[in-house]
């Protein structure tokens, strides 16, 4: 045999050259937005025998549907460790994640710390992560609303400043990034991990029934429904905003109904101010022609069934912005700013903030087939996971 086959033999044993070393990265997943961006990632790991994965869930959400029901639908295993975290304010929220993970990293060791997106939890890892300088990942990174009002835009400015590897979804978050002063050779356009997680799940779907309740509700709906998603606090946590716009949406609803899975937050807004007179209940009812149909919190596979086949989509949610425009369905975005602009620039992403006149005008356009079409942005093909371990294994 010939040395060179013997070479190549060898090579081949290792997984094509593989770095032989054990790489440990913890993934950390806090809120509802963040288990459909480890997911795919997790996939990925299980491909490469070399990489180890912990995963750590800080209990930001801790509801069974803003959380395990996430776990189960999109196959992730069990965390390995839960810090129990939810509730408080965001000081308290933030440091007992940092004082939970903080014990986990130096009982563990890793050699990253990877964080997904912006929430309380990606900043309280990244924090401890950096100071006992283990490597830190951010995926979906450099995204900006410059609006810092918003909580998550701090999540964002802070968990970034102390990033090492940046993972970015579009051209915007590298060019922030470089803005910022970070160097180009530390940021990676990958795609977007939450698309490989979409379509995944919308292959799922063919052969996994949902819900018996969304089930039914779908087959009691028209063939035009709106979905909806409200819970930020510029939109709930003042009773006139959300009342203003509940009843312009109730006015949308006259003409096609809407359902409306309640995040825990907004719930609690429309108990406090009295505005449950605003809504209707799916009782078993064999039609549902109008109306914003409240329900509680839906799982991942669940609101996916109902939102596949929506005429359009009403939310102030951050990943449905993008969601949409990967499957080419209407989004009208309950916001005056959005951190991801490829999806209105180029995807089917329309802000209407708190203009409720704008909101109604699009809202009839989208019924009346005279809203815009959208592309799918650059490398919003499955594939992004499988170049952030690419990275990931080559950063070692
Ligand atoms: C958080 C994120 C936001 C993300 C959203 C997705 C921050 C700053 N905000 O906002 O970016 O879009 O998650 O859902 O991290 N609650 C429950 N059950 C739960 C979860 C929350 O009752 O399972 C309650 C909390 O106790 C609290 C309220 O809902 O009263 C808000 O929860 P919190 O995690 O603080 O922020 P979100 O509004 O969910």
């Amino acid at each position: 045999m010939s040395s060179q086959l013997i070479l190549l033999l060898v090579w081949s044993l290792f997984d094509f050259g593989e770095c032989l070393e054990m790489i440990k990265v913890i993934l950390v997943a806090g809120a509802r937005p963040n288990f459909m961006k480890i997911a795919p990632i997790l996939r990925e790991i299980k491909k490469h025998k070399t990489v180890e994965a912990l995963i750590v869930h800080t209990g930001q959400h801790y509801d069974h549907e803003m959380s395990d029901s996430f776990f189960d639908d999109l196959e992730i295993k069990k965390p390995d460790y839960n810090l129990l975290c939810g509730g408080g304010t965001h000081a308290e929220q933030t440091a007992k994640v940092m004082v939970g993970f903080e014990k986990i990293c130096m009982e563990t060791k890793p050699d990253f710390v990877l964080v997904v997106g912006d929430v309380n939890s990606t900043i309280a890892a990244g924090l401890v992560a950096k100071k006992l300088q283990i490597k830190l990942i951010h995926v979906e990174a450099g995204l900006r609303s410059y609006d810092r009002n918003m909580p998550e835009e701090i999540n964002r400015l802070a968990t970034d400043a102390i990033t090492d590897i940046f993972f970015t979804t579009e051209e915007h978050g590298t060019k922030n990034l470089i803005n910022e002063g970070q160097h180009i050779t530390k940021i990676h356009f990958v795609g977007h991990v939450m698309i490989d997680n979409l379509f995944f799940q919308i292959k799922k779907l063919q052969k996994h029934e949902p819900s018996k309740f969304v089930k039914n509700i779908k087959q009691a709906l028209p063939e035009k429904y709106f979905c909806m998603t409200m819970h930020r606090p510029s939109n709930v946590d003042n009773r006139l905003t959300l009342k203003k716009m509940l009843t312009a949406l109730q006015n949308i609803s006259k003409k096609a109904p809407i359902i409306f899975p309640c995040h825990p937050r907004t719930h609690k807004k429309i108990k406090e101010f009295e505005l449950e007179y605003l809504f209707d209940v799916y009782k078993d009812q064999n039609k549902v022609d109008k109306g914003i149909i409240i329900t509680e919190p839906l799982g991942y596979n669940d609101f996916l069934y109902l939102w596949k086949d929506c005429a359009g989509m009403l939310t102030d949610s951050g990943g449905l912005q993008e969601e949409t425009t990967a499957l080419n369905i209407p989004c009208l975005t309950l916001r005056e700013n959005t951190e991801r602009p490829i999806t209105v620039s180029i995807g089917t992403n329309c802000l209407v903030g708190p203009d409720t006149d704008l909101l109604k005008k699009e809202a009839k356009n989208i019924l009346l087939g005279r809203f815009k079409t959208g592309a799918i942005p650059d490398l919003w093909d499955g594939k992004a996971s499988e170049r952030i371990l690419r990275v990931i294994k080559g950063s070692m």
